[in-house]
């Protein structure tokens, strides 16, 4: 959250990734687009987070693999630490972005009537394509760069629409 009152009249919105662990694919999601915004100054602007439908990794730093594969592509996601998604989330985000159709379909079981609308599948949100960004969780490290230029294609687009 931002704290100061001219912070918050700055912002212009709000979005939280979502994924079923909160340490491979959304705080991939969530660190790619942070960089993204800033590159064009306009981080102020948004509230970024990320967080899984489950809960078994809360308080873990993300996956190693996708710690690296950021790496390789000059940001550091390292410093974030995971989450379950909580009931508030669906009155504070503008847009909940699910990675896949299963993290969708929980999400929408579990948030009121007035947030439905607000919960999105990533790729059909950003790139038009009714498909999953696929968990890597259980593949080798080509995995999460496959899931890495999937989420940075979506992210740009989203840019070019939010920002
Ligand atoms: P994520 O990947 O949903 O992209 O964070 C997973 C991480 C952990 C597990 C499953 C998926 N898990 O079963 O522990």
């Amino acid at each position: 959250m931002m704290d100061s009152a001219e912070s918050e009249t700055k912002r212009i919105g709000s979005v939280l990734f979502v994924c079923l662990g909160n340490i491979c694919r959304s705080p991939l999601a969530e660190g790619i687009f942070r960089h993204q915004l800033h590159q064009v100054e306009r981080l102020e602007a948004f509230r970024l987070d990320s967080a899984g439908t489950g809960g078994w990794h809360a308080g873990d730093p993300p996956d190693p693999r996708s710690i690296a594969v950021a790496r390789s592509h000059g940001i550091d996601i390292s410093q974030q630490s995971a989450r379950q998604i909580v009931a508030a989330d669906f009155q504070q985000f503008d847009l909940i972005l699910a990675m896949d159709r299963s993290n969708e379909a929980t999400l929408k079981a579990r948030a009121p009537l007035a947030a439905q609308g607000r919960i999105r599948l990533f790729l059909d949100h950003t790139l038009g394509i009714r498909a999953d960004v696929p968990d890597p969780y259980h593949d080798a490290a080509d995995g999460f760069e496959a899931v890495y230029r999937m989420l940075d294609q979506g992210c740009s687009a989203l840019l070019r629409n939010l920002a």
